[in-house]
Order: structure tokens, then C-alpha cells, then sequence
């Protein structure tokens, strides 16, 4: 099927030359069509532009053609969720509970709560259930404005349910109408049986998980969470190093929780992305200002445990490419609502509209390495596209927050239909 999309009142997010990522003061440029049409055949972006300059000749494929009437409607390139923990056994409402009460997020992994907590949940879940639980939050965000996403495990925490977890992401892979990364996590949190033996955790994630994972291409990246009360850059250095020699391109979860050195150890390592960043101060943008590594932020969990927001105004003042994703977990945010992750980005972070769509598309892409296919409207990238309600203008969508302003998610050139 082929999709014909006219009178879209603003086509945006727009690539006229192939870009990776947007940084600095380009985060703040978008090209937008008013007017416009987009034509997606065989699932790919073949031609767009202003109704005035459509020509029916456009069209070379006389195949059948779904025409959409996009009067009054946004259309912009579907989000990339660059970083997600969707495969986990059950939710955790009662830790909100006591958070409210007054206990702190780090007090409760503490006491047994948190990460570890969801992994003796899943350690007693099948895989079968475990994939369906998946299965049913990765519809659910496709249907919210999601064209491509991350995952990782990390509530395993041993050999056979890291295993497991990844064997789940494989399938979801399978089954999959949008793209998925798999990120290993083994080095989530140290798990109880290893508390007073942190280096047989870690010989353990080395010497038995990583050989393991490779040889059955389970994982295309490794990550390691590097913050007070979990890893050290140490320990996440020697980690990340046994990684890269199998093939596993470096991710960080860093400076939630304090400066606790993760942007430096992120940088060394030449990691796609560093997440989180609640604590970022001179010394880390500088940091990154010398790298590739993109910073990534995660408001939700800010939002959701009343944490910091990372400093992206000053990041992207700084000259770099902010990223934004959802960390849809159980624990610090158990929402994948890419939509609410751009309101909180401009509502809290100060990101204009402009800015945090970039951040939650081109530069997703460029941390899932994704941008040559997923991230912005390009002849030739994946046709997978939001159409809105009828909006007044692309401004609207973070503005109205708490809706997603959606009427359609187009996957690779068809209506999103959930078919298993
Ligand atoms: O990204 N910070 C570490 N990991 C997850 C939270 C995991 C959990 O609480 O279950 C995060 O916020
Ligand atoms: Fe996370």
C-alpha cells in the first residue's frame, strides 16, 4: 500500500540534506511546509512538498494509493525512544506510595525496593508472559507517536534471566512493526546474593553474560547504571571495555543521582549516549562539548521522583545535541507518552517547540544510530509519520499537554494496526 497525504497544514521536521543530529543553535531551526503533501511508497518517503507544486506524474507507482485529507493537521516524523526498560514483570505503585509519604528513591533500592524488587518479580515470570507484558506496552506507544525504540534488560541480574530478558527483546524484535535496539544492562544494580561480593558481580557480567550475549547476537549495545549507590566509573569502565571487545557499542545511565563521574567515563569509552544527567555542571558539558557522545535527558523520571531536571538549556547553549527519550520503566517512570516528554521539555526544561522535536526525533535516531532511516521527514527515510487532530499549529502539540494530539501513526507507509 501506498500513502498519498495532502492539504497537511504543516508538514515539519523536514531534511532537505541528510543530517545525523542536530546540535546547538540547529536544534532550534525547523523546516516546515505549509500547505503540503507527502507521498510514502513501498514504506519509504518517496516525494513531498506544497500543494502548488504537486503534480499527479509525482506519483509513479500505479499501485492502490490510500489518499488522507490533512486539512487543518500536523504531520511530523513518528518519535524515537532512544531509551526504555519495557520488558519488566509487574508495576511498582506502592514504591510511588511511599514515596509520597516521604521515603527517597534511592532509600527504597536500599531497603530491597526499586531495581531489585522488579527483578524478583520477573525471575519468577515466564518468558511467554513476560513477552506478552512487553508486547502490549510497545502497541501501546506505537499508538502514542513511537516509530522506533530502545530496550533494555537489567531486571534480571543473572545469567539466566538477563538471559531471559534478552531472548524477550529478540522476539519482540520478531514481531516488531518499528525498529528496536536491544541495550544489555546486566550492571543495573549489584543483586543481594553479590552485596557483600561486588567484583563476582561484575567477574559474573564479564566472564558469563557478555560471551554469551555475543554469541547469540542478543544485544547491539551495553549499559551500565554509573551512580552513587550503584556502579562506579571504575567498575563501569571495566565493564564497558569487555563489552567493546565483544562487539557492543557503549551506553551510560549517569548522574541521576550526583556527580558521580559518569559523563567522563561515558566520554572515554566513546558511548553513543549518556543518560540522565540530572547532575551536570561546567565540568561535564565541557566534557561532552569534546565528544560524540550524546547527552541524553529523561524528564518523565524527573517529573515522576521529583528529581532535578538535567540542565538541557545549558547543554544545548553549550553547542550540543541534546536527546529526549521516555525511560519507560516501573520504577522512576512508568510512562512512554512521547508527547508528555515533549510538554515537560518545554514546559520545565525550557526547550522551545522546535527544539525538543528535534531532540525526540533526528537526535534519538543519531543515539540508536538511526538516522540515515528514522528521524526526520527525507526522501528516502522510513514513511513513518504522526498526523495530528486538527491543530492550530505544530506549537499545539507540547502545548496541549496530557493529549497527544494524535489521529493517525503511519509505520513504514501503513496505518498502525496491531495484528498479534
Ligand atoms: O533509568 N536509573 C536507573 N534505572 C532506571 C530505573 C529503574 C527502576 O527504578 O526500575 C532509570 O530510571
Ligand atoms: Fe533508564
Amino acid at each position: 500500500m501506498n500513502i498519498l497525504i495532502k492539504h497537511i497544514k504543516q508538514l515539519i521536521a523536514i531534511d532537505n540534506y541528510p543530517v545525523d543530529r542536530r546540535a546547538g543553535r540547529q536544534m532550534s531551526e525547523m523546516n516546515v511546509l505549509v500547505d503540503a503533501f507527502l507521498y510514502i511508497e513501498h514504506g519509504k518517503i518517496a516525494a513531498f512538498g506544497t500543494m502548488r507544486d504537486f503534480k499527479s506524474e509525482m506519483i509513479k507507482e500505479h499501485g492502490a494509493i490510500k489518499e488522507i485529507d490533512a486539512t487543518g493537521r500536523v504531520v511530523m516524523p513518528t518519535f524515537v525512544d532512544a531509551h526504555t526498560h519495557i520488558v519488566f514483570a509487574s508495576t511498582r505503585e506502592e514504591e510511588f506510595v511511599m514515596r509520597i509519604k516521604g521515603m527517597g528513591y534511592e532509600e527504597i533500592a536500599q531497603k530491597g525496593g526499586g531495581i531489585l524488587n522488579s527483578s524478583r518479580r520477573l525471575e519468577s515470570m515466564g518468558e511467554d508472559e513476560l513477552f506478552h507484558g512487553a508486547l502490549e506496552r510497545l502497541w501501546e506507544v506505537i499508538k502514542q507517536g513511537t516509530g522506533a525504540i530502545e530496550i533494555k534488560s537489567g531486571y534480571g541480574l543473572t545469567v539466566k534471566d538477563e538471559l531471559k530478558m534478552l531472548r524477550v527483546i529478540q522476539r519482540l524484535k520478531e514481531v516488531s512493526p518499528i525498529p528496536i535496539r536491544a541495550n544489555f544492562l546486566g550492571a543495573h544494580a549489584i543483586p543481594l546474593a553479590y552485596k557483600e561480593n561486588r567484583k563476582g558481580y561484575i567477574d559474573l557480567i564479564i566472564e558469563e553474560m557478555l560471551p554469551r550475549i555475543a554469541e547469540h547476537q542478543l544485544a547491539d549495545y551495553c549499559d551500565v547504571f554509573c551512580d552513587k549507590g550503584f556502579f562506579t566509573p571504575e567498575e563501569t569502565d571495566t565493564i564497558l571495555n569487555a563489552a567493546i571487545k565483544h562487539g557492543l557499542k557503549p551506553k551510560i545511565h549517569g548522574n541521576e543521582l550526583g556527580y558521580t563521574g559518569g559523563v567522563q567515563v561515558a566520554v572515554k569509552n566513546h558511548a553513543l549516549s549518556v543518560d540522565h544527567l540530572e547532575y551536570c555542571g561546567a565540568e561535564e558539558i565541557e566534557c561532552l562539548r569534546n565528544s560524540t557522545t550524546i547527552p541524553m535527558a529523561l524528564p518523565g523520571c524527573s517529573f515522576f521522583l521529583g528529581i532535578p531536571f538535567a540542565p538541557v538549556r545549558k547543554l544545548i547553549d553549550a553547542g550540543l545535541p541534546v536527546c529526549l527519550a521516555s525511560d519507560y520503566n516501573p520504577g522512576s517512570s512508568p510512562s512512554g507518552r512521547m508527547g508528555f516528554v515533549l510538554s515537560l521539555a518545554c514546559a520545565r526544561m525550557k526547550l522551545t517547540p522546535e527544539e525538543a522535536i528535534h531532540a525526540t526525533t533526528i537526535n534519538g535516531a543519531a543515539a540508536l544510530q538511526m538516522s540515515a532511516t528514522h528521524g526526520s521527514i527525507a526522501i528516502g527515510k522510513t514513511g513513518s509519520v504522526i498526523i495530528t487532530k486538527p491543530i492550530p499549529s505544530f506549537h499545539f502539540i507540547p502545548y496541549n499537554f496530557g493529549s497527544d494530539c494524535i489521529e493517525e501513526v503511519i509505520i513504514n507507509g501503513a496505518i498502525a494496526k496491531r495484528r498479534i
